[in-house]
């Protein structure tokens, strides 16, 4: 049976794979988008998200703009990393298929009341939208009982700082609340998405493919700006496919080991705002009485990415 998907991202380079990777997946149905502030601005996040969901045929599949700032800062955008419109050096054209007219919070509330129960939220953008949908509604954590998201780093250092990632950094505030909720969150942080590099024969078997393969093609251009950027940054040819596996984990929870640890996000360090804290000391009950988060610390990396790149590569 395949997983309903309400995705809240804010399509950058990684983002656009994981909806084709998604879209390529008889275990995916994805119900509808909604975009966010992050690597571009949220209306630019959900062009991008209209362009990729048309170039696999998910015209009837609704990309929302959602929010555009974050709640308690300033905007911050990473144009730096994911090219000027966000998909490396590819400026998509103004889409055919027309934006939807209602915002991705009033989206992702709707959804949740029509369908109690049967959605998986898949969050690989600031969590600004979700953390705006649960002032709305007190409900959402028993219509959405899973939320699988991108963010955070526990035992590995910070992307965007030395000690925060990037989508708990661009919203800390919005993170926090998240976290503080009964509903089934699973963290797909940097300590897995590290591990999970797009390098050496995966990136050439999707080359080879561009010829054949629309989505390999896309995916293969797309890609070029972010490889430059790690290897400018880290000295390596390789992309960390963060929301793409985020994506896998949300069908597949088997991919990656877990540890169950409340959460919460530093919002008031001088150094490390926006980093996520675990109680890792193990021997005593944590302090906290937060609900337990089940974080990804493993991964079989190899076994997502020759799946990945096989979907992208299909033809
Ligand atoms: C996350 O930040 C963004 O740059 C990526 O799209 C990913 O969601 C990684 O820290
Ligand atoms: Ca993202």
């Amino acid at each position: 049976m395949s997983v309903n998907l309400l995705i809240d991202c804010d399509t950058g380079v990684d983002d656009a794979l994981m909806l084709l990777d998604l879209a390529g997946n008889p275990d995916a149905n994805i119900v509808a988008v909604g975009s966010v502030h992050g690597n571009v601005q949220s209306r630019r996040a959900a062009i991008n998200t209209r362009y990729v969901l048309d170039l696999v045929g998910l015209e009837d599949v609704p990309s929302a703009v959602g929010s555009w700032r974050p709640l308690a800062q300033p905007l911050h955008t990473a144009e730096y990393i994911h090219g000027p419109f966000g998909l490396g050096g590819f400026e998509p054209p103004e889409p055919n298929t027309p934006l939807s007219e209602e915002h991705a919070v009033n989206q992702m509330i709707r959804l949740a009341h029509e369908r109690p129960g049967d959605l998986t939220l898949l969050a690989t953008g600031p969590l600004t939208n979700l953390g705006a949908a649960l002032v709305l509604d007190p409900e959402l954590p028993q219509l959405i009982p899973r939320v699988v998201i991108m963010g955070g780093n526990i035992a590995e250092p910070g992307n965007i700082t030395p000690w925060a990632e990037a989508n708990i950094w661009h919203d800390p505030e919005a993170a926090d609340l998240v976290f503080q909720y009964g509903w089934e969150v699973v963290l797909v942080p940097l300590d897995v998405t590290h591990q999970t590099l797009l390098t050496g024969p995966y990136l050439e078997r999707l080359q080879a493919a561009a010829s054949s393969s629309a989505v390999a093609e896309f995916a293969s251009a797309i890609v070029q700006f972010y490889l430059d950027m790690y290897e400018q940054a880290r000295g390596i040819r390789a992309a960390a496919m963060h929301d793409p596996l985020a994506g896998g984990v949300a069908l597949d929870p088997s991919l990656c080991g877990y540890i169950e640890k409340s959460i919460h996000v530093e919002l008031r360090g001088t150094e490390t705002r926006g980093m996520t804290v675990a109680d890792l000391r193990g021997y005593r009950d944590e302090i906290s009485d937060r609900p337990r988060v089940k974080v990804a610390m493993e991964v079989e990396a190899d076994r997502f990415l020759s799946a990945f790149v096989e979907r992208l590569t299909r033809g």
